[in-house]
């Protein structure tokens, strides 16, 4: 316990479930988002436990962003324990009506700006010979999602990103986590400009995921799905045509 842990997308859901739940365990959060009043709520859950907790109001999708946040956490505390690369946006807008720009700001919040984090924070973590990154991706990281084509898009990215990266530094003292969600009960699913999700099935508290993505920061392993929901990544890489009729009969096309 005790260490600095820097969590972008951190003013709701799971991040800000997370920052509680690691503050309250002793750990010193970082959190990182737009919402100012909201990052602010979250910040005053988390000092009283975690005095040294602290906010930075950033749009991760600016490409100077990362660089700024970093810089100014790894001053402030001395160094970042752990990166938690969270905050995305859904983008949930059909192939026939959604736009490059829509697609290249989605990748830019969910892909780019985990990037440019775990860029600006892994050279000071590995000259202080220690660092944990955990990318954030998504169920979407792994299937195709009708109307997601965007968010899908950009979450497969960040899969293979977190995979080809955490075998680079498989040898050194830095580790690697990817978190894969299933529906999980955050405002995620109901952002205003948003189409309908196609899923309307039941969803886990982002309290249980947050709870955890703490435990598998003190374990060894590589991917974590959360709640477990490998088995369909598994079914649709053996039988994608079957798994492709299956999610066109669930949504009654
Ligand atoms: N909920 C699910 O069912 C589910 C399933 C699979 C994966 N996930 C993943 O879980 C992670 C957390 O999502 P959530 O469900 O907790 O949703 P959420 O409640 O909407 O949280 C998203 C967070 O990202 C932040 N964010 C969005 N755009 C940002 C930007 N441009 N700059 C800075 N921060 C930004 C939001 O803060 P501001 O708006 O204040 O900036 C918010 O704190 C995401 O990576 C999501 O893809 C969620």
């Amino acid at each position: 316990m005790g260490r600095t842990i820097l969590i972008t997308g951190a003013s709701s859901g799971i991040g800000a479930a997370l920052a509680r739940h690691l503050a309250a365990a002793g750990d010193t959060v970082g959190l990182v988002a737009r919402r100012e009043d909201r990052l602010a709520g979250v910040l005053a859950d988390c000092t009283p436990h975690a005095p040294d907790s602290a906010m930075w109001v950033a749009d991760v999708g600016e490409a100077d962003a990362a660089e700024r946040v970093v810089a100014a956490a790894w001053a402030q505390w001395g160094g970042i324990d752990v990166l938690v690369n969270n905050a995305a946006i859904p983008g949930v807008r059909p192939v026939t009506r959604v736009t490059a720009a829509e697609v290249e700001r989605v990748m830019d919040v969910n892909f780019h700006a985990p990037v440019r984090f775990a860029l600006a924070a892994l050279p000071r973590m590995l000259e202080r010979g220690s660092g944990t990154i955990m990318n954030v991706s998504s169920l979407g990281g792994r299937l195709g999602i009708p109307r997601e084509s965007a968010y899908c898009a950009s979450k497969f990215a960040l899969c293979g990103w977190t995979e080809a990266v955490a075998l680079d530094l498989w040898n050194s003292p830095i580790r690697v986590k990817l978190v894969i969600p299933g529906a999980v009960d955050t405002e995620i699913w109901d952002k205003p400009d948003e189409e309908g999700a196609a899923y309307d099935g039941p969803k886990v508290p982002a309290e249980d995921v947050a709870a955890e993505m703490a435990a598998a920061l003190d374990d060894d392993g590589v991917e974590y799905y959360i709640p477990d929901m490998k088995g369909v990544a598994v079914f649709k890489t053996q039988d994608i045509a079957t798994y492709m009729q299956g999610s066109m009969d669930l949504i009654g096309s």
